[in-house]
C-alpha cells in the first residue's frame, strides 16, 4: 500500500469546505493542515468547522505560515477567490514551500489572458521548486473547456463552437442566488453592476482562451458581455427565497472569442430562478458537426468537488510549472489508489 496523499487546505469556505469533507472520507488521502482567514474558523478544529461531529486534530490557522507550511502537505487545495492577482501571494507561498497546488481560482484556469506576467512568474517559481500548479473546477476547468476540447478531437475542421449552460437557480444555495442578482429590482441590478457587487460569471474568458489555445486558434480578442438581468414574468418560489413578477430572477451573460473578425467561440451562461430546462450544451460547427447536450446541467458544487479532487493525482504526476487542464492527460474520476 502506498502512503496516503497529504493534502493541505487553503480556504475552507463554501467550496473548500465541500472538498474538505469529501477528502477527509477518501481512502488514500490525509488532510494535514487547514488555513482560512475567517475569524469564526481560526483556532477551531477542522472537523468542528465543517460540522462533521468529530475532531480531526487539524486546527484551522489564519495563514499558511502559521498552519500549513512544515506540515508535510504534498498538495494544497486552494479555494479563496476568483482573481489571480490577489491570490498570487498565496500561491507563491505554497510553491515556495514545495507544495503542488490545485486551485479553484477562475482566472488561474487560463491566466495568460488577464495576468501574463504573473503567470510567467508563477510558472518559473514552480519549475524552480519542482511542483505543479493548476487552476480548475467545474466551470472553468471542465464544462465549457475540457468537454468541448475533448469533443473537438473528433473534428478535422471547425468553423465555430458554442457552449451554453442553463442553471435553474431555484434549487441552489442562497449565496448563489444572490450572486446572480435574484430578488433585486432591475434598478438595483443595474447599480450592482456599477458597484461590482454583481460581476457575472468569472471564467468565461478563461474557457475561451483554453479552447482557442487547445485547437491552436490565434484569437483576435476575447470578451465577456455585461450580465443581463432576467426579469420574472410571474412569481417564482424556491426553498430559500421567492421573487415577485417584475423582480430580477437571475442573469444571462455571453462571451466571445473572435478570429479573423468572426465570433468563432461563443459562450452563453444563464442562471435564474425558474429556468425551465437546465442543460450544458456544446455545439461544434465542424466536420463532422457535433452536438452534445447534458440535461439537466451538471450541478456546480459536487461537480467542482469531483473535478478538483480528481485533479490531485494528475497534478502530482504533472510536469513542473503552471499547467492548465488542456496540458494534462485525459481527466477521469480517481476511485482507487494512486498509480
Ligand atoms: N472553477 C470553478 O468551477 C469554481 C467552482 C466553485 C468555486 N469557485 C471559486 O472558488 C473560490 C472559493 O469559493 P467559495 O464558494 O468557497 O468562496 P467562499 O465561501 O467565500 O470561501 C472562501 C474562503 O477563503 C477564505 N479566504 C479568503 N482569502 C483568504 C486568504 N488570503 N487566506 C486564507 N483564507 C482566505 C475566506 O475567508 P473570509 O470569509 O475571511 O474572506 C473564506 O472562508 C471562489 O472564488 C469561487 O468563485 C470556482
Amino acid at each position: 500500500m502506498r502512503e496516503p496523499v497529504r493534502v493541505g487546505l487553503f480556504g475552507v469556505g463554501e467550496i473548500g469546505g465541500h472538498i474538505a469533507r469529501f477528502l477527509m472520507g477518501k481512502p488514500g488521502v490525509t488532510v494535514v493542515a487547514a488555513v482560512d482567514s475567517d475569524p469564526a474558523k481560526v483556532g477551531r478544529d477542522l472537523g468542528e468547522v465543517l460540522g462533521t461531529g468529530k475532531r480531526l486534530g487539524v486546527v484551522v490557522a489564519v495563514d499558511a505560515e502559521k498552519g500549513l507550511h512544515g506540515r508535510g502537505a504534498q498538495v494544497a487545495i486552494h479555494a479563496t477567490g476568483s482573481y489571480f492577482r490577489p491570490a498570487f501571494a498565496q500561491l507563491q507561498s505554497l510553491v515556495e514551500h514545495d507544495i503542488n497546488v490545485v486551485s479553484t481560482c477562475e482566472e488561474l484556469a487560463y491566466p495568460y489572458l488577464t495576468e501574463p506576467g504573473l503567470a510567467e512568474e508563477l510558472d518559473g517559481l514552480a519549475h524552480r521548486h519542482g511542483v505543479s500548479v493548476l487552476g480548475t473546477g467545474i466551470n472553468p476547468g471542465f464544462l465549457m473547456d475540457t468537454v468541448p476540447i475533448v469533443l473537438s478531437s473528433a473534428c478535422s475542421e471547425i468553423k465555430g463552437v458554442r457552449m451554453k449552460r442553463v442553471i435553474n437557480a431555484s434549487g441552489r444555495r442562497r449565496a448563489f442566488q444572490k450572486k446572480v442578482g435574484a430578488g433585486l429590482t432591475p434598478e438595483e441590478f443595474a447599480q450592482a453592476l456599477v458597484d461590482k457587487t454583481i460581476t457575472g460569471h468569472v471564467g468565461l474568458e478563461q474557457s475561451i482562451g483554453l479552447f482557442g489555445s487547445a485547437v491552436s486558434w490565434e484569437l483576435d480578442g476575447v470578451q465577456a458581455g455585461l450580465p443581463q438581468p432576467v426579469i420574472a414574468a410571474a412569481p417564482v418560489y424556491s426553498p430559500f427565497m421567492g421573487v415577485e413578477a417584475g423582480q430580477v430572477a437571475g442573469m444571462r451573460q455571453e462571451a466571445w472569442g473572435t478570429r479573423r473578425g468572426e465570433n468563432v467561440i461563443v459562450l452563453e451562461f444563464e442562471a435564474y430562478l425558474g429556468a425551465p430546462a437546465e442543460k450544458d450544451e456544446v455545439t461544434i460547427d465542424g466536420i463532422p458537426p457535433i452536438q452534445l447536450t447534458v440535461s439537466p446541467c451538471v450541478h456546480g458544487e459536487p461537480g467542482t468537488v469531483g473535478v478538483v479532487a480528481n485533479a490531485i493525482p494528475r497534478v502530482l504526476a504533472a510536469p513542473t510549472g503552471l499547467v492548465t487542464v488542456k496540458d494534462l492527460p485525459l481527466p477521469s474520476a480517481w476511485l482507487g489508489e494512486l498509480r
